[in-house]
C-alpha cells in the first residue's frame, strides 16, 4: 500500500500548519511568524517557531524543525505515513493508495506489514498450531484468559530454529527486511535463522496499534539466559520512545486522566484483564525524557507502581526527576515487599489494588520514607544533607505555586523556617538554569552554522563578512519568490559559493526551481539528507525576530530584507569576494617572484580584476 506522491503534495499543500500545530500548542502572532512553547523540550519563554508564508515550525532553543508531517511525528510519535494520514483526515481528504509495493514512502509501511506477518505467525503458533498448546498451558498458569491473549496479540515462537524463516520465504517476504527488524538473523557461513524460538511472544505496538517490534520471554527462567529477548531498535521502534501498552490504555488515560506506571509486560497486561485499563510499562529501560513527553500528552497525572525490590526503588527515584522536569503530578505507591503488580493483583484482586492506587503517596513523602528507612535522619549531619536531597527534586517544578506548597509542606515536616528551605532551592534552581545553559550552547545539534563558522574562525577570521553574505543570499532563496529567484541565478555563479554547505544548498535550490519552476522550503528539506544541514536552513528561513522586553508584535525589530537595494547589495559582496581574493593572491605573488614575464601577466591580471571591481561595484549600488 502506497500514497502517492502527487497526494502527499496536494495534502501538504492544503494543509494549514498553525491551524494544526494550534490545536496542540499554543500559539500567539509574532511579527510574520507564530510562537509558543515548545513542545519537544522544556522551556519557559517561547522559541518554537512557525512560519505561515513557508509552512514549517523550528524550534530556536531545541533545534527541532520541519514541515507539518514532522511535526506530527514528532508529536504524537508517529510514522510518515501515519502523519500523512492524519492531516487527510483533518482536511477530509481521502486517500486514494497504489498497490505498488515500491517507492521510498513504503518503506516504513513495509516494515509494518513484516512485523504484522510476524505477529500472525505467532499468534497461529499459539492458538491453532498443536506445539503451541504448552504456550497456552504456560498462560493459563499465569491465568491469563484466551480473551487477553488475542487482545494483545500475544504469540508463540516454535521450537524449530527456522520456522519464521520458512513462512517468510514462503510468504516472499524480504529476508534483508526482516533481518532489519531483528525478526531473523544471518550466520557468518550465510545460514538464516529465527530470532524468536522457543518463547512466548508480546508484540510491542506503536500508540496507534500497529506492531512495532516484539518481546520474547523464556518458559523457564535461569540465570545464564535473558529472559526476555527484545528487538533492536529499527526505523519503525525507537526503545526510549514507547511506552509498551499505551495503543491499548490511552483512551482510559484520557478518560480518568490519569496514568499507572508499572515495569512489566506481564504487569500490564494482568491488570488490563482485572479491568484496570490507564496503564502503561516502561519495560526494560529506565524512563526516558521521551517517554514522559510522549504519556505527558494523554495526562499530567502519574502513579508510579514500581516492583517492591531495591532496583524497583532505585528506578522510582530516577523516575521521579525525569516526571518532575516536564511538570508531571506524580503519586506513588509501594507495594508489599516480593510482589508485583500482576502477582499483587492476582493474589488481592482489583479491589484491593485500586485501594492501593488510592492510598499513593506524594512523591516527597514517598522519598522520605524511604530515607528514613535507609537510616538517614538518624543523625544532624547526615540528616541536612538528607534535606537537602529532598529539596533537589522540588527545584525542578516549573510551576511556582507547586514548589511553594512543597517546600511548606517540606518545612511542616521538619519543623524548619520555610526561608531556609527557599533558599536550598534558590541555589538548586541558579544551578538547573547554569546546567541548562550549558546544554544549550552544547554542539550536539546546534544549527550547521555556528559548527561551519567555528569551522571557519579557525582557518581564517576574514571569512566571515563572506560566509554572512552567502547567509543572507541563501536566505533571498529560502523565500521562495520566483523573481528574486530568477534574478539571483541571472546575476551569480554557483561556483562562486566559497563554502562547500552553501554551494550544495543553493546548487540543490537550483535543481529544485529548474525542474519545477517553483520553489519552496519543504521540497529542499526532503533532498537534503544531512540533519545539520536540514536544521541550518530552516534556522535561515525563519528569521528569528529580535524582541523588546516589552514582548509585543509593535517592538519587534525586523531589518529591511525584501528591498532589491538590500539584495543587490548582498549581491555585489558576493561578487567581489573571489575577486578580492584573488587580487590579493595576485599582489602577493608578484611580491614574490622576480622573473619579469610573469611580473607583467600579473600586473596585467590585477589591472582586469580592478576594472571588473569597479563594473561590479556600479552595477550594483
Ligand atoms: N526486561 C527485559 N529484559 C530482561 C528482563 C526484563 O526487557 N532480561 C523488561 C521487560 O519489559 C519486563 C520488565 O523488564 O517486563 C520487568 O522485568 P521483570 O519484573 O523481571 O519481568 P516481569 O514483567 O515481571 O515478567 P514475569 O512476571 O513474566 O517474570
Ligand atoms: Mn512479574
Amino acid at each position: 500500500m502506497r500514497i502517492p506522491e502527487q497526494k502527499v503534495e496536494e495534502i501538504l499543500h492544503s494543509a494549514d500548519i498553525v491551524d494544526m500545530i494550534g490545536q496542540h500548542v499554543q500559539l500567539r502572532k509574532r511579527g510574520k511568524n507564530y510562537v509558543g512553547l515548545c513542545p519537544f523540550h522544556n522551556e519557559k519563554t517561547p522559541s518554537f517557531t512557525v512560519n505561515q508564508d513557508k509552512q514549517i515550525f523550528y524550534c530556536f532553543g531545541c533545534q527541532e524543525g520541519g514541515n507539518i508531517y514532522k511535526f506530527l511525528m514528532n508529536y504524537k510519535k508517529i510514522s510518515y505515513v501515519e502523519a500523512i494520514q492524519e492531516v487527510a483526515a483533518d482536511l477530509g481528504i481521502t486517500i486514494d493508495y497504489e498497490e505498488n509495493r515500491s517507492g521510498v514512502l513504503s518503506e516504513t509501511e513495509i516494515l509494518y506489514e513484516i512485523n504484522e506477518e510476524a505477529a500472525r505467525f505467532f499468534s497461529n503458533n499459539l492458538l491453532k498450531n498443536a506445539e503451541g498448546e504448552r504456550a497456552k498451558i504456560y498462560f493459563d498458569s499465569r491465568k491469563i484468559k484466551i480473551a487477553t491473549i488475542r487482545s494483545f496479540g500475544l504469540g508463540y515462537a516454535l521450537t524449530k530454529r527456522d520456522a519464521l524463516v520458512d513462512y517468510f520465504v514462503a510468504k516472499k517476504i524480504d529476508i534483508n527486511k526482516a533481518i532489519e527488524l531483528g525478526l531473523i538473523g544471518r550466520s557468518e557461513k550465510g545460514a538464516l535463522y529465527d530470532r524468536f524460538y522457543n518463547r512466548l511472544i508480546f508484540p510491542i505496538f506503536s500508540p496507534n496499534g500497529r506492531v512495532i517490534a516484539f518481546a520474547g520471554r523464556v518458559f523457564e527462567t535461569s540465570e545464564n539466559m535473558a529472559k526476555y529477548l527484545n528487538s533492536p531498535e529499527s526505523k519503525v521502534y525507537f526503545k526510549g520512545r514507547i511506552l509498551y501498552g499505551l495503543s491499548h490504555s490511552k483512551e482510559e488515560i484520557r478518560k480518568l486522566n490519569s496514568a499507572i506506571l508499572v515495569e512489566g509486560y506481564m504487569d500490564l497486561i494482568s491488570l488490563h484483564q482485572y479491568g484496570v485499563k490507564n496503564v502503561v510499562a516502561v519495560s526494560g529501560t529506565s524512563l526516558t525524557d521521551d517517554q514522559v513527553q510522549l504519556l505527558s500528552r494523554y495526562t499530567k497525572n502519574v502513579v508510579l507502581l514500581f516492583d517492591a525490590d531495591n532496583a524497583g526503588v532505585k528506578a522510582s527515584m530516577r523516575s521521579i526527576e525525569i516526571l518532575l522536569k516536564q511538570d508531571m503530578n506524580i503519586k506513588i505507591v509501594s507495594l508489599p515487599s516480593g510482589e508485583d503488580p500482576d502477582s499483587f493483583v492476582q493474589k488481592f484482586g482489583k479491589d484491593e489494588f485500586v485501594n492501593q492506587i488510592n492510598r499513593a503517596q506524594n512523591f516527597m513523602e514517598f522519598q522520605f520514607s524511604i530515607y528514613e528507612a535507609q537510616g538517614k535522619f538518624a543523625d544532624p549531619v547526615t540528616s541536612a544533607e538528607t534535606i537537602r536531597e529532598l529539596i533537589k527534586p522540588i527545584g525542578l517544578i516549573t510551576d511556582e505555586l507547586k514548589r511553594s506548597m512543597l517546600i511548606k509542606s517540606l518545612a511542616e515536616k521538619f519543623n524548619l523556617r520555610e526561608k531556609l528551605l527557599e533558599t536550598e532551592t534558590e541555589k538548586i534552581l541558579k544551578k538547573i538554569e547554569i546546567d541548562a545553559k550549558r546544554t544549550n550552547t552544547s554542539p550536539n545539534t546546534k544549527a550547521a552554522l555556528e559548527l561551519i563558522e567555528q569551522d571557519v574562525s579557525k582557518r581564517e577570521k576574514e571569512l566571515k563578512p563572506v560566509i554572512r553574505v552567502e547567509k543572507e543570499l541563501i536566505q533571498f532563496l529560502l523565500d521562495g519568490n520566483p523573481k528574486v529567484i530568477d534574478y539571483i541565478f541571472s546575476q551569480i555563479d554557483l561556483d562562486d559559493f566559497y563554502l562547500l554547505e552553501h554551494h550544495k544548498i543553493a546548487a540543490l535550490i537550483y535543481d529544485i526551481y529548474k525542474e519545477e519552476n517553483y520553489f519552496n522550503v519543504n521540497s529542499l528539506l526532503s533532498k537534503l539528507e544531512e540533519d545539520n544541514l536540514q536544521k541550518y536552513c530552516l534556522e535561515l528561513s525563519i528569521e528569528k525576530y529580535r524582541v523588546s522586553d516589552k514582548w509585543d508584535s509593535k517592538h519587534v525589530v525586523e531589518k529591511d530584507k525584501n528591498s532589491l537595494k538590500h539584495l543587490n547589495d548582498v549581491i555585489k559582496k558576493f561578487k567581489l569576494f573571489p575577486l578580492e581574493q584573488r587580487m590579493k593572491e595576485v599582489l602577493a605573488e608578484m611580491k614574490q617572484t622576480a622573473d619579469e614575464k610573469s611580473q607583467l601577466d600579473l600586473m596585467k591580471e590585477n589591472t582586469e580584476l580592478s576594472k571588473e571591481k569597479k563594473l561590479i561595484e556600479q552595477k550594483y549600488s
